[in-house]
């Protein structure tokens, strides 16, 4: 086989990979064997840019090439549908059905309402070829990049499909990889994503491709539109367009009856918590496109087809009070303190206030009667006030605090901020303790023996009262503290002594200068070496490094103009912390892996991947992806795919554990 007829095989190889593992959910192939196939296919895509094309299964990787969005017009508009919260409505809908239909025979096919984004993907001779957001119905962004990084979202179909076509769906954001991505992005300090619609569609818009790719977005298709449509019905036609390679959900159904219609409804208003997307009501649609085509549309919605929303869970219980929060990062956060209250299985007794225009947009007052909602939400909240049960005694108005509740200093917002801030860094209790608590942590300074606790008591009785207090520490003024023996206090000691050795690159993460996280902090200690250098830095010196922008290096500016944190650096740099990047060892360097092609697999105990990596190049040897006839050895940790090990095996190629592999570098 050629290489070009080899790039042919593997791709049409990976779109059926990619169907059964995305939309089928049975892969055939480990996840090894289909990433080592992916990544061979781009290595011979690479030797033959002759062979471009833009639905290939590469394409799934997105690129860092920015994104501007054409506006596009939808050759059908995309309509919305006419929605409902009452069983009477649905009723009236269907006995308007019969109505236009003069008494004829009819299909409703039920199925469930995605609440995600909608888009519109167009094919052409079976390859995708357009894909555009609603926008405003009549025109909308093309996003078509990033839609191709959607893996359950065929690029090239099988089976016969019509000449052209468009179909519609839903694209989502699964709530694991929600709540993966909030939990990122709360480690990161950057704003959570209130609900799975919002983070799918802020996705769908972003510039960079490839960080879409990494966002795991799904799509189900429910909508089948153009001039050739196979099948009269509705249903037959997403079942038909199922076997070309598309994911349709299995959860629809085809009925007569509005009994059937209700059985269907109560149904999955429950069960579709059990969903792993979410889902804001059902569909019904009338299933014969001829009778679609009699009933016809008005202005804005078709008169086939309803949608009826789900009832948010919602609960009515009183206000009793609101405190405020003070984050590690000084932000204020409103707590409304409820009357318990059970709510979809939990018992609430506190929701988020989110901020003062919120507060100010309920027009709260304490003693109210407030709706307490788990609507898609991570804390529940609170969506309204039951005016009515308002008496002539009525609370007072809830007022947002214009001081710290902690330490007193008077709150700050920033232009075009929701939040509130206490601009007390060094001084705020809460903030203080949230950055030693930091400064300590597994990933910063990993200092053994010490947590969140143990930090507070120390706190509370003054002994630490900044990170630097920590190097001063000794033995007798903690032994006996916090229930603490000799031996947890010596441990401290000498974890906080350990910590000196920790690199400067890490040190820089552990000070907790906002926005500089552990990436951040290797370019930044890379560019600059030492903290000298980085304090003097300027706004535009800081802003050429690698992946700093505006928002990380004002931050990092305003951290080294107070003088509070200069001390506390010069402290820190006093009692011997590494506050200059290691030049590299030139002794550490060798030669013994000279010509060397090594592939590293599995799970590691004594290093990091990244570190063995790290290893390779500085000995000469050369760090590759995939196994071939010319690797040299593989390095395997645990759990080394079954796929890279077979082809190992079948080509020969050695295989060395990690101590053998340290073994071959003393
Ligand atoms: S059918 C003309 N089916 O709900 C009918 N829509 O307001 C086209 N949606 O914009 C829509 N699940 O984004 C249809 N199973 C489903 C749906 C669905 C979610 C969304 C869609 C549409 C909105 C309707």
């Amino acid at each position: 086989m050629t290489e070009q007829e080899q790039i042919l095989a593997l791709r049409e190889e990976l779109h059926r990979h990619n169907y059964n593992y995305y939309v089928l959910n049975s892969p055939e192939i480990s996840d090894k064997e289909f990433d080592d196939k992916m990544r061979l296919l781009q290595d011979l895509e690479k030797l033959h840019p002759e062979m471009q094309d833009p639905n290939s299964p590469t394409m799934r990787v997105g690129s860092d090439l920015s994104n501007d969005f054409k506006q596009v017009y939808h050759q059908y508009p995309m309509l919305s549908l006419g929605n409902t919260y009452s069983k009477t409505e649905v009723t009236d809908f269907y006995n308007r059905v019969q109505e236009l239909l003069e008494g004829e025979a009819f299909e409703i096919c039920c199925e469930l309402k995605f609440d995600g984004t909608s888009i519109s993907l167009t094919y052409e001779d079976g390859k995708l070829i357009q894909a555009v957001t609603r926008g405003d119905g009549e025109k909308g962004d093309d996003v078509t990049a990033n839609v191709k990084t959607i893996r359950s979202i065929p690029l090239v179909l099988h089976g016969d499909y019509p000449q052209r076509f468009e179909i519609r769906g839903e694209i989502l954001m699964p709530w694991v990889v929600f709540e993966e991505l909030n939990r990122e992005r709360e480690a990161r300090e950057e704003p959570l994503f209130a609900n799975p619609r919002n983070a799918a569609s802020g996705t769908l818009k972003l510039q960079n491709s490839s960080i879409v790719a990494s966002r795991k977005l799904d799509a189900y298709l429910y909508y089948l539109l153009g001039e050739q449509v196979p099948c009269e019905g509705h249903y037959e036609n997403m079942q038909k367009a199922a076997t070309w390679g598309f994911k349709i959900s299995e959860h629809m159904r085809k009925v007569k009856t509005l009994d059937e219609v209700f059985a269907f409804l109560d149904y999955w208003d429950t069960e579709r918590k059990n969903l792993p997307v979410a889902t804001d009501g059902v569909v019904l649609k009338v299933n014969s496109l001829r009778q679609q085509r009699h009933m016809g549309f008005t202005a804005k919605s078709p008169r086939w087809a309803i949608a009826y929303k789900f009832q948010a869970e919602r609960a009515l219980t009183r206000l009793n009070q609101v405190t405020f929060q003070v984050g590690r990062t000084g932000v204020i956060t409103p707590v409304a303190n409820l009357d318990p209250v059970q709510l979809s299985g939990t018992i609430v007794k506190r929701a988020s206030l989110h901020n003062a225009d919120i507060i100010e947009g309920l027009d709260l007052h304490i003693g109210d009667m407030v709706y307490v909602e788990k609507g898609g939400e991570i804390i529940p909240k609170i969506t309204g006030v039951d005016v009515n049960a308002r008496s002539f005694m009525m609370g007072d108005k809830v007022r947002f605090i214009t001081r710290c509740p902690e330490c007193g200093t008077p709150l700050v917002r920033f232009e075009g901020e929701a939040a509130h801030y206490c601009p007390n860094d060094v001084g705020c209790p809460p903030q203080i303790k949230g950055k030693i608590e930091h400064f300590i942590s597994r990933k910063a300074m990993a200092i053994d023996g010490l947590g969140p606790e143990t930090v507070d008591a120390f706190y509370q009785i003054g002994l630490v009262k900044n990170i630097a207090d920590l190097y001063s520490l000794r033995a007798i003024d903690i032994r006996g503290l916090d229930r603490m023996g000799d031996k947890s206090a010596l441990r401290i000691v000498h974890g906080v002594a350990d910590s000196k050795q920790v690199p400067f690159e890490r040190v820089l993460f552990a000070l907790g200068i906002r926005f500089v996280g552990e990436t951040a902090a290797k370019k930044l200690a890379k560019a600059f070496g030492n903290i000298e250098a980085l304090e003097q830095a300027s706004l535009e010196q800081l802003m050429e490094v690698d992946e700093i922008g505006e928002k990380i290096a004002q931050s990092v500016v305003t951290y080294f103009s107070l003088p509070a944190n200069r001390e506390l650096v010069e402290r820190l740099k006093d009692a011997g912390l590494q506050m200059a990047r290691q030049e590299e060892d030139e002794s550490e360097k060798s030669d013994k892996l000279a010509g060397l092609s090594i592939v590293i697999s599995g799970v590691f105990s004594h290093h990091s991947r990244e570190e063995y990596k790290e290893m390779i190049e500085r000995n000469g040897g050369k760090n590759v992806g995939s196994i071939s006839s010319k690797t040299s050895f593989v390095l395997a940790g645990e759990n080394m795919g079954p796929a890279k090990l077979e082809k190992a095996q079948k080509l020969g190629v050695r295989i060395i554990n990690e101590d053998e592999f340290l073994q071959m570098l003393l």
